[in-house]
């Protein structure tokens, strides 16, 4: 990229002061000399582990900063469980060491939440213990002496459940209703310009069920019978499966469904020239697509285009039922279209792409860097990272290449690549997920648990991941977030020792140890190495 391009791409990357503030390396980015990392890494890469620990390569180390069950107000509110994605928003761009924190509690794993065992029926107290561990936690934290820490009873403290009433912003009602109830599926999410949090609708369908339309019916099937409600509760499974955007300092939260529902992995924001928002997302299913929303205004999400990427061609391809005759005719309107976004997606030709998890767009080159985590169906069992380059760099160009960055497998170290953050330098951190009924079998042995791997962008090791953490048994490292200082990574250790279903098969005890059973934690990891390697 030429110097003027890029100062550019971090010129509207930093348009708004929010996004000044939720983005701090990006602005660094423009005055420092990046992505440097000498002939040798300050910590030596650990191997593929196996251990029911938190393993970090020597010179880091981790504090667990939040926990499954925390107490965070006088209302009696819990911290959730199975904590995903992390957003950290400084309350004053002058103090690096106090802000609001989001959390994402992706799901509920009834063995530890509600006592729920396989093939009982579940009773109204289970079905209420579930559905207040999901959604979300907004936290108060300050780092004090060294150690961030919750802000015990902060008026900001708050959770948004499977049972917080939020409006859905469309263009008419949704099954008769302009308000949902409760979030669920909390996976990935992002932050927009003017600090509010997009917080993703992933597996919605395992909760209340999914909706089939065909030739003019709709008929609803039945969700996961280890997480669903639908025996006890019918939620309507079109309230679920949108991006929601959540004020941390209200509370106050909106369902965004301009931006299609589908398995909402991410909603990663990017500013163009003109100021108007464009959020990637991928949808997280096999042989499902990658798409892009670009707002009608400034400042606002709750109106404006959604396009799908044709990869081959490198076109991003409208979804627009008033110009598109195809559209017109399968959709009775444009919240028809929305809703059933998937099968639009089909009709105007998408890629089928292998599960698009998260997405980050790196600082320094404007490129778009897409997770593909694997689609067994296809063969493909370690998955690749797939780089978007928008035509001139310009997030509103409707043309595209499209290369892959490099690919998991036994060669790479890697498998199954989903939640990704750059650093200050512009370097990249790559979260794993094998997931728990395949992990430490054929052909994932050689990975052991899941991890975090550091990939230098530029230089010598350019491309080449080295492992920096090891996950504690069947879990996986999410959220991956930079406190403000940009050398202190918050982590999300989700779903240890997860469907364990009985007590002689719960595999992990993280973080207690012992007997104890294994709780999900928010974890902040720093160091000499961190210190060195973001210096
Ligand atoms: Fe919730 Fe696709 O990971
Ligand atoms: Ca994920
Ligand atoms: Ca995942």
């Amino acid at each position: 990229m030429s110097d003027i391009t890029r100062r550019e791409f971090i010129h509207f990357m930093s348009r708004s002061t929010a996004a000044a503030a939720t983005l701090p390396w990006i602005l660094e980015c423009a005055h420092k000399a990046v992505r440097p990392v000498g002939p040798t890494l300050p910590f030596t890469p650990i191997k593929a582990s196996t251990e029911d620990a938190l393993v970090l390569a020597d010179g880091f180390n981790f504090e667990v900063i939040l926990r499954w069950r925390q107490p965070l107000n006088k209302k009696g509110e819990l911290f959730g469980f199975n904590n995903d994605y992390i957003a950290f928003l400084p309350l004053s761009p002058l103090d690096p060491n106090e802000g609001l924190m989001w959390v994402n509690h992706e799901y509920h794993d009834p063995y530890y939440v509600s006592g729920w065992r396989p093939g009982t029926p579940r009773t109204t107290e289970q079905f209420n213990k579930e559905r207040k561990e999901v959604g979300g936690s907004i936290v108060h934290m300050r780092k004090y002496e060294g150690r961030w820490q919750i802000v015990a009873d902060s008026q900001f403290n708050r959770r948004l459940d499977a049972y917080t009433p939020i409006p859905l912003i469309s263009e008419r009602p949704i099954l008769g209703h302009r308000v949902a109830l409760g979030t669920m599926g909390n996976c990935a999410g992002g932050v927009t310009p003017w600090g509010t949090v997009l917080t993703c609708e992933e597996n919605y369908e395992n909760f209340v069920g999914e909706a089939i339309y065909k030739d003019g019916k709709r008929t609803l099937v039945d969700g996961d019978d280890y997480l669903s409600w639908t025996k006890g509760v019918k939620l309507p499974p079109e309230h679920y499966g949108w991006v929601v955007e959540v004020n941390l300092k209200s509370g106050k939260a909106k369902k965004l469904c301009a931006l299609g529902r589908f398995a909402h992995e991410c909603a990663t924001c990017s500013v163009a020239p003109d100021g108007r928002v464009v959020v990637y997302s991928g949808d997280d299913a096999q042989d499902e697509h990658l798409y892009k929303f670009i707002s009608r205004r400034k400042g606002s999400l709750e109106e404006g285009e959604l396009y799908v990427a044709d990869i081959k061609r490198g076109r991003w391809l409208p979804l627009n039922r008033r110009e598109d005759e195809r559209l017109k005719k399968a959709f009775t309107d444009h919240t028809d279209m929305m809703i059933r976004a998937r099968e639009a997606a089909k009709i105007v030709g998408a890629t089928p792409l292998d599960r698009p998890e998260d997405i980050e767009i790196d600082p320094l080159s404007g490129h778009i860097f897409v997770a593909l985590t694997n689609n067994k169906k296809g063969g493909n069992y370690f998955g690749s990272i797939l780089k978007i380059m928008e035509k001139n760099n310009n997030p509103l160009s409707l043309h595209f290449d499209s290369a892959t960055f490099m690919a998991g497998g036994p060669e790479t170290g890697f498998a199954c690549p989903d939640n990704m953050v750059f650093d200050k330098k512009g370097n990249l951190w790559l979260a794993t997920d094998i997931s728990g009924s395949a992990m430490k079998e054929d052909p994932y042995k050689p990975f052991g648990n899941n991890g975090l791997f550091y990939v230098p962008l530029d230089g010598a090791r350019a491309g080449v991941a080295v492992q920096v953490a090891s996950a504690p048994n069947g879990a996986e490292f999410t959220g991956p977030c930079f406190a403000p200082d940009g050398k202190t990574l918050f982590l999300s250790v989700q779903h240890p020792g997860e469907r364990a279903h009985f007590r002689e098969n719960m595999r992990s005890s993280w973080p207690g140890g012992g007997t104890s059973e294994p709780a999900p934690c928010v974890v902040a990891v720093s160091g000499a190495a961190m210190e060195s390697l973001l210096n």
